[in-house]
């Protein structure tokens, strides 16, 4: 049995949306129906034009009285995911929304229960978690792969200098933390299928009050360690590796923000034949195995795992459950650097 396709509108002319119109585009049951400008008539209509977008708001309380619209992506600054999520909600649209999906964990509640009252499907865009790479390893991490985990290390840098980027001014929810380091503290959260039970972190701030720089450090209760560090000033470099009681997996793509890569997760974990070598770290006794992914398009995945919820009732790959625990980490990281106190969740 056929449904009519989900049909989108786009909240913002965001740079984020060149990878989601595609993907809305090929989905087989989704058709891109609109976009909205807050920068007026004139800007939609442009960006309409470029996108082949059917219509265009000029504002987007326009584009959420539409009443053909379903669903809407919400690529805003940090700091107005919450408000226009909850308006969307209210007209009755599902909700896809980007990472992180707020910045303090009272907006989450706040954005979760307007979805539940209206009844629409939220989720957040963190594109990582739609990928097979990301559920693969945390199936394998799961089942013993390396043993039990005692450190995960995370790093994601770019040099921004953009003057005017969304992600330089506090005011936006901007910050070095929310864009990038958002990754591998949910990287770590679901390689653990655990919250951290206390979070020590360091900021570098810049002009606008958003941190440049971010260093962290998490404790889980199972005994696990993490850190990570997020930076703005540094050259462009993403990995995570995972130390375990009995191997590690070293991960080269880790936020998989690139579209038709290859990637590839190095496992190695001592063999169950017990070697001479004093520490057991001969190389005859370790076990070797490569993970590798072709070409695969999370954006997609995230496209049709929305399309399923909003019309098969599927449930989502990225609970809320999760988004705001991934918040409540990064806002208490964020109180702890205020304070140089280690923050207890
Ligand atoms: N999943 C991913 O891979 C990924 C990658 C990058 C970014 N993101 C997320 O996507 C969101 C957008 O990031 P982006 O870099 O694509 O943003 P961007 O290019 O800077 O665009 C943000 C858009 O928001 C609208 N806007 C509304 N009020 C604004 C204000 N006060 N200041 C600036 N812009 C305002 C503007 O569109 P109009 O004027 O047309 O309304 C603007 O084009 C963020 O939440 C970010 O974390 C996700």
């Amino acid at each position: 049995m056929g449904h009519a396709p989900v049909r989108w509108g786009l909240l913002s002319t965001a740079r984020i949306n060149e990878r989601l119109i595609p993907a809305m585009r090929s989905a087989p049951r989704s058709e891109l129906l609109a976009v909205a400008s807050q920068g007026g008539r004139d800007k939609a209509d442009r960006y309409a034009a470029t996108w082949n977008i059917p219509r265009a708001c000029g504002s987007y309380e326009e584009l959420l009285a539409d009443r053909e619209i379903d669903a809407v992506y919400i690529s805003l600054p940090n700091s107005l995911h919450r408000e226009w999520t909850i308006a969307a909600a209210r007209a009755g649209k599902h909700v896809l929304c980007e990472k992180p999906l707020a910045t303090t964990v009272a907006e989450v509640d706040e954005m979760a229960e307007a979805a539940r009252r209206h009844g629409v499907v939220l989720q957040e865009a963190v594109m990582m978690r739609f990928h097979p790479q990301t559920r693969e390893l945390q199936q394998r991490l799961a089942a013993g792969a390396i043993g039990d985990i005692r450190l995960v290390r995370g790093v994601f840098s770019f040099n921004l200098d953009r003057p005017g980027d969304i992600r330089l001014d506090a005011a936006l929810g901007g910050g070095s933390i929310w864009d990038l380091g958002s990754y591998p503290v949910s990287f770590m959260r679901t390689m653990l299928r655990a919250e951290p039970v206390e979070v020590h972190g360091w900021h570098a701030l810049g002009a606008l009050g958003a941190d440049l720089s971010f260093a962290g450090h998490l404790r889980f209760a199972s005994g696990a360690m993490t850190q990570f560090f997020s930076s703005f000033q540094a050259a462009p470099f993403a990995q995570v590796d995972i130390l375990g009681s009995k191997g590690q997996a070293i991960v080269d793509v880790p936020y998989l923000n690139k579209v038709g890569i290859s990637t590839q997760v190095r496992i190695w974990r001592t063999g169950a034949s017990r070697a001479a070598g004093t520490f057991s770290d001969s190389p005859a006794n370790i076990e070797e195995e490569l993970l590798t992914f072709d070409n695969v398009n999370a954006y997609q995945n995230e496209v049709d795992s929305m399309v399923a919820s909003i019309l098969n009732g599927a449930e989502p790959v990225v609970p809320l459950s999760e988004s705001r625990g991934n918040v409540a980490t990064l806002a208490a990281l964020c109180a702890s650097a205020q304070t140089g106190a280690a923050v207890r969740l």
